[in-house]
């Protein structure tokens, strides 16, 4: 069976709520872990198929420590420690290997639309794992929250779940050898 890993960072818990719901959609055909950027591993192993990764936008890119702290002062987010997440481990994991096909979500305000289109966190993370050398599989998917501590918009967990089953044949239908 092949495997997937789903590595998320979130604040008020949308982005994981979407982590947890593509994983649902993976799970017929692949088997899923879903870990936090923080408890990330250090190395991506031959045997994992697919790595999505995903969080939130912050200041129109990924979070970053100014942005947690912002999180924390301004809207009471609960953040152990602002100085690591997604982008730190997608900067530090080591892929000694080549066979993991890759995939990246965000998840954004709904409004205004200006916003909208123009902040893309999924963008950096895509950067940062073709950095990897990691093929993507799919173009990146955007998930909505109605406030900036969420919650999501009507519709957006059904739709991760469907995502996750569209990347399960994807994988199924271009499988990549492992090495
Ligand atoms: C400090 C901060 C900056 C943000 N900047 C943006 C932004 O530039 N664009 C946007 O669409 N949403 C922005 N948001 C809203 C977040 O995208 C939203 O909090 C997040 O998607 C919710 O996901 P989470 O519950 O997993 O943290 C910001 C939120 C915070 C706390």
């Amino acid at each position: 069976m092949a495997r997937a890993l789903i590595v998320f960072e979130s604040v008020f818990g949308d982005a994981r709520t979407i982590a947890r719901a593509i994983a649902d959609g993976l799970s017929g055909s692949v088997q899923v872990d879903v870990v936090a950027a923080a408890d990330g591993p250090a190395e991506i192993g031959p045997d994992v198929d697919l790595l999505v990764v995903g969080g939130p936008n912050h200041g129109l890119s990924m979070p970053r420590p100014s942005t947690r702290e912002g999180a924390v002062k301004q809207y009471g987010g609960e953040i152990p420690d602002t100085s690591r997440g997604l982008h730190e481990w997608l900067e530090a994991v080591r892929v000694p290997h080549s066979g993991t096909r890759a995939a990246a979500f965000d998840t954004r305000s709904d409004h205004p639309k200006l916003l909208v289109k123009m902040d893309r966190a999924s963008r950096t993370e895509e950067k940062l794992l073709r950095g990897h050398g990691l093929p993507l599989l799919a173009p990146a998917e955007h998930f909505y929250v109605t406030d900036a501590k969420g919650p999501l918009a009507d519709g957006e967990e059904d739709r991760a779940r469907r995502w996750g089953a569209d990347l399960a044949q994807a994988l199924a239908a271009q499988p990549a050898g492992r090495g």
